[in-house]
């Protein structure tokens, strides 16, 4: 039977335009453990991105960054990978997001999709997923899909992986849409469940720094799909589902058994990353913050000597805020530069930045940008 809208589905299709915001996030601990079905224990943090959708009468995608010079329009019939031209990649994050929603069956429109952040790109804290995510619950709020937070996560980690091209292994967007103030995040990277747990920084009376080294962080030049490789290929040879599957226990065994050291490095790293992880998020959940610190440390020395995804810049960081009296200090993030972050109390934070950018113009590094982070909500809407 043909029927009348109701008047409130009415009103609600009438709608001129959403915004949403999506935080980017930084990971206390569990570095490349995601692709290995392991645990991490990302935070959103303040820094993020809005995504504003309006609809547009023709069969088009506008992408407009507060950012950018120009907007990158693409037809709807045309949006697949590959199809933006090299100047116009920046967009991919964004179309990338509408043509997962249509490869799910799901119906577009033309819309200009208008975005604004303040998450450094390129330095490890995931300006991407903030991308990715605030467009994924923009969309699915104009576009009215109804889809949940754990399919606003796939949508985005899809755009990523198979529009932009990047390998990565999902904590992100994760942390992005589920972020919970004065929370982090421990995430099962197979079942994908995440359980918030208290990390109210203020409360401790800590202050968590976060060094952004300015050391160039790329994550599409092959160094980290490399070492995803290594990762699948030793799970392979150990003859595992995923590095995930051997604990602490069987790590001696697993040394045994592999023929090279590379391999034998990449998956210790992983293995005792995740115990480290798992022990991290017991300490939190009775509230010994201070506690974690030598966790942290050990996990920047597992990704410098066993992983190898430090740089020079990275590593002196760690070490300044160690000797400034951080409780603990890792890289955080895919590596190859990128951030630093150090547990501190706040009167000593300042000095360490300090002491970091003196540092660095010893050694005519770029100058460092340091500020402090808290834990911060997840994806939400900013439009009535
Ligand atoms: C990047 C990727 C994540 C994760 C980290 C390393 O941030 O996007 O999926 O693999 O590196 O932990």
């Amino acid at each position: 039977m043909a029927s009348t809208p109701e008047p409130a589905a009415q009103e609600q299709d009438e709608r001129v335009e959403c915004t949403w915001r999506a935080p980017g996030r930084v990971n206390l601990i569990g570095e490349h453990t995601d692709y290995n079905d392991g645990f991490c224990l990302p935070m959103a943090i303040p820094q993020g991105c809005t995504a504003t959708v309006s609809p547009l009468a023709e069969p088009v995608l506008e992408v407009v960054s507060a950012q950018r010079d120009a907007p990158v329009e693409i037809a709807l019939a045309d949006l697949r990978p590959g199809a933006l031209a090299e100047s116009d990649e920046w967009a991919g994050y964004v179309a990338g997001v509408a043509w997962a929603i249509a490869e799910r069956g799901h119906q577009l429109r033309g819309m200009s999709i208008s975005i604004d952040g303040d998450v450094p790109s390129g330095a490890g804290l995931s300006s991407s997923a903030a991308l990715e995510c605030s467009v994924a619950a923009a969309l699915n709020d104009q576009l009215r899909l109804g889809l949940d937070r754990p399919d606003l996560v796939a949508l985005a980690r899809q755009a990523e992986n198979d529009f932009v091209g990047a390998p990565t292994g999902g904590m992100d967007q994760l942390a992005s849409i589920f972020g919970e103030r004065d929370r982090v995040l421990l995430c099962d990277m197979r079942t994908l469940a995440v359980e918030p747990v208290p990390f109210d920084l203020a409360a401790a009376g800590l202050t968590l720094l976060v060094v952004d080294t300015k050391a160039p962080h790329q994550l599409t030049d092959g160094l980290y799909g490399e070492r995803r490789s290594a990762c699948e290929e030793a799970a392979r040879l150990l003859g595992v589902p995923a590095l995930r599957d051997l604990g602490l226990e069987e790590l001696a065994d697993a040394m045994d058994r592999l023929p090279d050291e590379t391999l034998r490095k990449r998956a210790r790293h992983v293995i005792t990353e995740n115990d480290r992880t798992l022990a991290c998020a017991d300490l939190l959940r009775t509230g010994q913050l201070r506690q974690i610190g030598p966790l942290l440390t050990a996990s920047h020395a597992s990704m410098r000597d066993d992983f190898e995804i430090t740089v020079p810049e990275v590593d002196l960081a760690v070490e300044v805020l160690l000797a400034f009296g951080a409780f603990g200090a890792r890289m955080t993030g895919g590596g190859f530069g990128g951030c630093v972050i150090g547990l501190m109390e706040p009167a000593q934070a300042r000095a360490a930045a300090l002491a970091v950018a003196a540092a660095y113009a010893g050694r005519d590094y770029i100058a460092p940008v340091s500020f402090g982070v808290t834990a911060a909500d997840g994806a939400h809407r900013l439009s009535d």
